[in-house]
């Protein structure tokens, strides 16, 4: 591609869309591949939301990334939607193929490649997820797929989610013993014996960073890895405590990064640069860091 083709146009459609990083990330990127891109923000309703996907089509939109609270709704109003985003239950990437919209979950491509260098680590071993929405189904999918573990335990404030998410996955992922656990002497015992803990809730989350999504006072061990997809703040309490125990840490920022690469690689065929792209979304965490 270059400078004098039609730009790629790409929205992200949510609302409300006043803190997403993805514009600045997605241009970045296309900058340094030279790439004309227009990546705009579709904050619309939930009333508004079939008339903005029906004119993806007509506006010659690339695509789209979708984000709270519709990445549920959408599915109904989509073409085709691939194995995983159906699974999941959720599609945060839209693809427009000559007026055919695909939708896909990117998410577990961003939770499976932050697990990247852990995989082999993980195998055979138990999962414990905090949460059970989207990014929490994401997550159960992405470790289930890609980590073949032994055991993925769910914790969440509200329970029967937690059971209706495993009796979901126990389903399409039968070698693994998938449970949910309501009690938190049950939860802090599941904890200790598992390998990897990940965070899939909004708990710890800029401006309550001292909140932790565990309920208790945990002691983690060095042979533990602890994954908290909330990436403002970058470092939450969460993988500060975590660390203070010797444990290793993945920030969620490594899952934000990953699936924006997916959707890019998607819509533009092109590999993403990565560096660039962290470079980026640190500059922004920063600057909001500082309008604190
Ligand atoms: N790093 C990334 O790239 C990335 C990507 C996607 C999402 N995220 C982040 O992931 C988080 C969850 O997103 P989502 O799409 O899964 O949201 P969601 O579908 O609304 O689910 C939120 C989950 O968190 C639980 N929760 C919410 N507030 C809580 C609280 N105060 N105490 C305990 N549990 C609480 C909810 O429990 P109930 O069922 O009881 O309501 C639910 O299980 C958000 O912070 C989002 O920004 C990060």
């Amino acid at each position: 591609m270059n400078a004098h083709q039609n730009p790629v146009r790409i929205g992200i459609i949510g609302h409300p869309l006043t803190h997403t990083f993805s514009p600045a990330m997605h241009t970045a990127a296309a900058q340094e591949l030279h790439m004309p891109l227009m990546y705009g923000t579709l904050d619309v309703g939930s009333e508004f939301l079939p008339a903005l996907i029906a004119s993806l089509r007509v506006q010659k939109f690339r695509g789209a990334n979708v984000t709270i609270p519709h990445k549920e709704a959408v599915l109904p109003l989509l073409d085709e939607i691939t194995e995983e985003a159906a699974s999941v239950g959720a599609v945060n990437t839209i693809v427009n193929e000559n007026g055919t919209l695909t939708g896909y979950n990117t998410d577990v491509t961003g939770i499976a490649r932050a697990l990247d260098s852990v995989h082999d680590t993980l195998r055979q071993k138990t999962i414990v997820i905090l949460g059970a929405g989207g990014a929490a189904r994401a997550a159960a999918y992405a470790s289930a797929k890609y980590c073949s573990p032994q055991s993925i335990i769910v914790f969440n404030r509200t329970h029967n989610r937690a059971e209706n998410l495993v009796q979901h996955f126990q389903k399409l992922f039968p070698k693994i013993v998938w449970k949910s656990v309501g009690e938190h002497e049950t939860l802090a015992r599941s904890v200790e014996k598992s390998i990897l803990i990940v965070n899939a809730t909004p708990v710890g989350m800029h401006p309550h960073v001292k909140a932790s999504p565990l309920p208790f006072e945990a002691k983690f061990s060095n042979h533990q890895i602890i994954f908290d997809i909330v990436y403002t703040p970058l470092r939450t309490a969460l993988l500060n405590q975590a660390e203070a125990c010797g444990a290793a840490t993945i920030e969620g920022i490594e899952m934000f990064i990953h699936q924006g690469a997916r959707a890019f690689e998607l819509w533009t065929g092109m590999p993403f640069p990565l560096t660039s792209a962290r470079e980026t979304v640190l500059k922004k965490l920063n600057e909001s860091r500082k309008r604190e």
